[in-house]
C-alpha cells in the first residue's frame, strides 16, 4: 500500500524533473519578477555552532567531522534514495565512526505506515484544546513512539500551512489560523518529542498553503508565494521562529517558490532569515524530491537532501551524494560549506543524545510483512526481516483520548439538550459515526473517507492500532440507542417526542497525491459543506425529530448555514480529527462526563465569500502560479474584524456545560520598554573551524570491492571522475547570480534561537481569576489579545492572539487565577526598513483583552492604566 502512494509522488517528481531544461527554471534561483515578487541573494551560509546551548554537541560533531573523509561527510547530507530502506529516507551512514542511516519517517500524528504505534489526534485536534500540558504530553507519546520504532527524525510538527486557504489540502497537520496557535502547539510538541531523544522536523517552511501546483510538472512550475517581508515576519515565519527557540533539531523546507525563488535554494530565506536571523542550529532538510540543484541549494544553506534522489527518482541519480563530492573536489562547492552540513546534522545526533543506545529502525514502511526487500527501489534486492512489530503504545491512548476530548468544541446548546442523560433515547444518523465498512486502514495514507473521519489523508497519517468509533462508545453506554449508519434519512425511521438524533457529517481534505472523491488534496469539489450529503441529512433528522445534536468531524471551517439555526438543531459540537480514540473522547462529552473545553482554531464564516478573494484556491493550466498575498496579514479572524464582517462562530469560540466568570483583572510591567527598537543583539559565539584546502581525490574515491546496491545513492567516484574533478580540469558549476564569499553583519533582529533574546523577555503580565459560576465541572480558556496602537505608525489587525492559558477543571464555585504573560515581540510590529522589531514605548496605547473568545471583550487592560471587566 505505502508503495502505490510513494510511487505515485515519484511519478510526481518524474514530471517534475522534465521542467527542469526550461528556460524559467534551471538549477539557480530565479531571482527575476515582472510583478516585484523578488528574493535577494544572501550569501555564504551562516555556520552553526554559535549559540552556547549547542556547544557540547558542536564540539562533539566538531571532533568526528575533522576526521571524516570527504565521502563520509557527504554520506550524511544525502538520502540513500527513495525506497532504499524502511523510512521515508534516510541519510548514509559512517560505520567507522558508528554512525547509523538516519532514518527519517512521517508523520506529525503518529509513525506513518507502521503496527503497534498510537494514532494520536491531528495538529488541529490539539490546537483546539488551548491546552499546552496536552500539547507536549502527546508531543513526548509521538517521540518515545518514534524512538521505539528507531526513527531518528519524526518529520513534524506542521506550522505551514497556516490556513491562509480555508480549503487547502494540510491545514489540519498544524495546529490552527493563527500564528501564536500554532507557535505554541509546534513549540510545546517539539519540546515533548525531543525530550525522548527523537529529533523533530518542523515544517513547511514556508508558504506551503494549497496543495494543488505545489510541486512542478510537465507543464507547470510549482508556485510562487509572494509574501512580503512584513507579512512574512508577523505571520506565517512566527511559528517558525517559535519552533527554533524549543530548540528543534531540523527544518523541513516547503516544495514552492517564495518570492520566485524555490526554497529548497532560497538563500534569503535558508541563509538569511532562518539561521542567521533566527539563528537556527540544527540542519535543514527538503521536502521529499524538492531538491532542484545542487550547487545552488548548498551554498543557499541547504543541509540534506530527502530522499536523495535527483530529477529523475529511481535512476540512481541525486543532485548531491557523487555530484556533491565532485563539487567539493572541483571546488564549486566549498568545503567549509559541506563541513558546517556535516557538522550541523551531527549536532543535533548529539544533542538529542542520539549516541547513547538508540534504536535502529525495526520496521518497514514499504510492507506489512515481517521479511520483505530491505531496498525495494533496487531492481535486486536482499530480503529480511523488515518488520518486527514493535509495541511503542505504552499508556498514550490515554493522552490521546484526553486530547480529542479537550478539544471537542460546542458551538451550540440551546436548552441545554446537552449532556444526554444515559437513558436518553437516541437515534443516531451517519455513516461519520461508524466504522469503514471495508476495514480499518483500507486505504493506505487515509485517502478515502469512510466511516469516522479520523484524520485527513496523505503524509500526515498514521495507521489505527484500532479505532473505538462513537457507534462503539455510544453503545458501550446506552444499549438502547439505535444506529442508521448511512448517508441518506432512512424513510422508515419513527420518531417518538422523546428521541434525541445525533447526526454525525464530516469535511476532509489531504495531501495532493492522492485525490479522494474529486478532491486533489485540497477541498476542490466540496468546498467548505460537510460530504456525502450530510446537510441534507442534518435537514431531513431536524424535520422528523425535535431534538437534533450535530456532531462534525472536520478539518476545517465548515459551512453550516443550511441547518444551523433550525429550531430542532439544539446541540452542535466540532469533534475535529480524533485519531483512534474518537469514540471515547466523544462520549466523554456527550454524557457529560466531562464539559466540553475546546475552543474553534479558526473562524467559521456564514459563507465562503466572506473570505478575501485572495485566499481562494489557485490553478493554472500552464507556467508558474503567482500567489501574491496580498491580504497581507489579514487572514482568518484579523480579516472578519477588518472588514466588520460577523463570522457565525468566532475564533476562540467554545461553550461549557457551565458557566465562568472572569474577575479581578491586573496587569503589571514585567520588563519595562523604555526603548522602541530592542537593545543591542549579543555577539555570536565562536563557530568550529576546519582546515579550508580541498581534500584528496582518493577520500572519495570507490571502496575497492564494494558490494553496492543498484540504484543506491552513494558518495563515491570512480577513481578518473575523482581525479579530474581534483585537477580542477572538470568544468565548475555555475553560481548563483548574487554570490559572495564575505558574511553579511549579523543581523540586528537576531543574537539567540528564534532571534534577539531581548524579544521574548516577559514586558507585561495579566492576572485574571476564572471562577466557575455555572452548576457543572468545567474547564475554561482564557485567551488575550492586543491592540497595537496606531503610534507603531502602520495598520495592524485590531486584535491579535497573544497568549492563552486554560484552568484546571474547576468544580462549581471554584476559581483558579490564571497568568497571561507576553513579551516585547508580542507588541511588536516587524519594522521593515530597520530590519528590526518596533514596540510602543513604556507600552503605551497597547490595550489587551482577555477573554473566551476573539470577540469577547469580557477584560480590557490599558497599558499604564487599570484592567476593566465588563
Ligand atoms: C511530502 C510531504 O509534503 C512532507 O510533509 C512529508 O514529510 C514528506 N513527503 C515525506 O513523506
Amino acid at each position: 500500500m505505502a508503495l502505490i502512494s510513494w510511487f505515485s509522488l515519484a511519478l510526481v517528481a518524474i514530471a517534475t524533473s522534465c521542467t527542469l531544461a526550461s528556460p524559467v527554471r534551471g538549477p539557480l534561483e530565479t531571482r527575476a519578477s515582472n510583478d516585484g515578487a523578488f528574493s535577494p541573494p544572501y550569501y555564504p551560509a551562516p555556520k552553526g555552532g554559535w549559540v552556547s546551548n549547542w556547544a557540547e554537541a558542536y564540539g562533539k560533531a566538531h571532533h568526528i567531522v575533522s576526521n571524516m573523509t570527504l565521502a563520509e561527510k557527504v554520506n550524511l547530507t544525502t538520502g540513500t534514495g527513495i525506497f532504499m530502506g524502511p523510512c521515508a529516507g534516510q541519510t548514509g551512514s559512517v560505520p567507522r565512526f558508528g554512525i547509523p542511516n538516519i532514518c527519517l519517517h512521517d508523520s506529525p500524528l503518529g509513525v506513518r505506515n507502521t503496527d503497534h504505534n498510537t494514532a494520536f489526534p491531528a495538529g488541529i485536534t490539539v490546537g483546539a484544546t488551548f491546552d499546552k500540558e496536552l500539547m507536549y504530553e502527546r508531543g513526548v507519546g509521538l517521540g518515545e513512539e518514534a524512538r521505539g520504532k528507531g526513527v531518528n527524525v519524526l518529520l513534524g510538527p506542521s506550522v505551514g500551512p497556516m490556513g491562509r486557504k480555508p480549503r487547502g489540502g494540510r491545514n489540519w497537520e498544524g495546529f490552527g489560523f493563527d500564528p501564536v496557535l500554532q507557535a505554541i502547539g509546534g513549540a510545546q510538541t517539539i519540546k515533548g518529542m525531543q525530550s525522548t531523544g527523537a529529533i523533530a522536523s518542523l515544517k513547511h517552511l514556508v508558504g506551503n498553503e494549497q496543495e494543488m501546483h505545489r510541486m512542478s510538472s510537465v507543464v507547470t512550475q510549482g508556485y510562487s508565494s509572494n509574501i512580503d517581508d512584513r507579512t512574512l515576519h508577523e505571520f506565517y515565519l512566527w511559528p517558525f521562529a517559535e519552533g527554533v527557540r524549543a530548540e528543534v533539531g531540523s527544518v523541513m523546507i516547503a516544495y514552492n517558490d517564495v518570492n520566485k525563488s524555490a526554497c529548497s535554494q532560497n538563500s534569503k530565506l535558508i541563509n538569511g532569515i532562518l539561521k542567521d536571523e533566527l539563528g537556527f542550529q540544527g540542519f535543514v532538510v527538503t521536502d521529499w524530491l524538492a531538491h532542484i540543484g545542487g550547487v545552488s541549494s548548498a551554498l543557499a544553506g541547504l543541509d540534506m537532501s530527502m530522499p536523495g534522489d535527483g530529477a529523475i527518482p529511481l535512476f540512481g541519480n541525486s543532485y548531491w551524494g557523487y555530484e556533491l563530492s565532485r563539487s567539493v573536489l572541483n571546488g564549486s562547492v566549498p568545503v567549509d560549506r559541506l563541513n558546517d552540513m556535516a557538522t550541523r546534522i551531527l549536532a543535533v545526533w548529539f544533542k538529542m543524545g542520539q549516541d547513547q543506545n538508540y534504536p535502529l529502525p525495526n520496521f518497514s514502511s514499504n510492507t506489512d510483512d515481517e521479511k520483505g526487500l530491505l531496498y525495494p527501489g533496487a531492481l535486486v534486492s536482499p530480503i529480511g526481516v523488515v518488520n518486527q512489530f514493535v509495541n511503542v503504545q505504552a499508556d498514550h491512548n490515554i493522552t490521546a483520548r484526553a486530547v480529542a476530548r479537550d478539544a471537542i468544541t460546542l458551538l451550540k446548546n440551546e436548552g441545554d439538550l446537552l449532556p444526554l442523560r444515559r437513558n436518553d433515547s437516541l437515534k443516531i444518523f451517519g455513516s461519520d459515526a461508524g466504522p469503514d465498512p471495508q476495514g480499518l486502514n483500507s486505504c493506505a495514507d487515509k485517502g478515502c473517507n469512510r466511516g469516522v473521519l479520523t484524520m485527513g489523508w496523505g503524509s500526515g497519517t498514521a495507521k489505527l492500532p484500532y479505532l473505538i468509533t462513537p457507534q462503539d462508545a455510544i453503545a458501550d453506554i446506552s444499549p438502547t440507542a439505535e444506529f442508521h449508519l448511512s448517508d441518506s434519512f432512512p424513510s422508515s425511521v419513527t420518531a417518538n417526542p422523546d428521541d434525541i438524533a445525533i447526526v454525525f457529517i464530516n469535511s476532509d481534505s489531504g495531501e495532493n497525491f492522492i485525490t479522494v472523491e474529486g478532491n486533489p488534496g485540497d477541498r476542490t469539489s466540496a468546498g467548505l459543506h460537510a460530504w456525502h450529503n450530510g446537510d441534507d441529512l442534518v435537514k431531513a433528522a431536524a424535520e422528523k425529530f425535535s431534538n437534533v445534536v450535530v456532531v462534525i468531524h472536520t478539518v476545517g471551517p465548515i459551512i453550516l448555514e443550511e441547518w444551523v439555526d433550525l429550531e430542532p438543531v439544539k446541540a452542535v459540537l466540532i469533534a475535529h480529527l480524533p485519531g483512534q480514540e474518537a469514540g471515547n473522547s466523544l462520549t466523554d462529552v456527550l454524557f457529560g462526563d466531562y464539559s466540553p473545553s475546546g475552543h474553534l482554531p479558526y473562524t467559521i464564516p456564514y459563507q465562503e465569500s466572506n473570505y478575501p478573494a485572495s485566499v481562494g484556491l489557485l490553478q493554472q493550466p500552464f507556467g508558474q502560479i503567482q500567489d501574491d498575498y496580498t491580504e497581507g496579514l489579514y487572514i482568518d479572524y484579523r480579516h472578519f474584524l477588518r472588514e466588520q464582517i460577523t463570522p457565525r462562530y468566532p475564533f476562540g469560540h467554545g461553550l461549557s456545560y457551565t458557566t465562568f466568570d472572569f474577575s479581578e483583572p491586573s496587569i503589571s510591567i514585567v520588563t519595562l520598554l523604555d526603548t522602541a527598537y530592542p537593545p543591542s543583539r549579543p555577539d555570536k559565539g565562536p563557530v568550529p573551524t576546519y582546515p579550508t584546502n580541498i581534500p584528496a581525490a582518493s577520500e572519495a574515491i570507490w571502496p575497492s570491492n564494494f558490494p553496492s546496491i543498484w540504484r543506491y545513492l552513494y558518495p563515491y567516484l570512480n577513481k578518473a571522475d575523482a581525479t579530474a574533478a581534483a585537477a580542477n580540469s572538470t568544468k565548475k558549476y555555475p553560481y548563483p547570480e548574487g554570490y559572495s564569499t564575505t558574511p553579511k553583519p549579523a543581523p540586528r533582529a537576531g543574537g539567540a534561537e528564534g532571534g534577539n533574546p531581548a524579544l521574548f523577555e516577559v514586558a507585561f503580565s495579566v492576572e485574571v481569576t476564572v471562577t466557575n459560576t455555572g452548576h457543572r465541572q468545567g474547564r475554561a480558556v482564557a485567551q488575550l489579545y492586543v491592540e497595537l496602537p496606531d503610534s507603531l505608525g502602520v495598520e495592524t489587525p485590531s486584535r491579535q492572539l497573544r497568549q492563552f492559558e486554560k484552568t484546571k477543571i474547576l468544580q462549581s464555585g471554584e476559581s483558579e487565577t490564571l497568568t497571561l504573560e507576553i513579551t516585547r515581540k508580542d507588541v511588536s510590529i516587524w519594522d521593515v526598513v530597520v530590519q528590526d522589531w518596533k514596540a510602543p514605548v513604556r507600552g503605551d496605547g497597547l490595550k489587551i483583552y482577555v477573554g473566551e473568545s476573539v470577540l469577547d471583550e469580557r477584560v480590557e487592560c490599558v497599558v499604564g492604566g487599570e484592567c476593566s471587566t465588563l
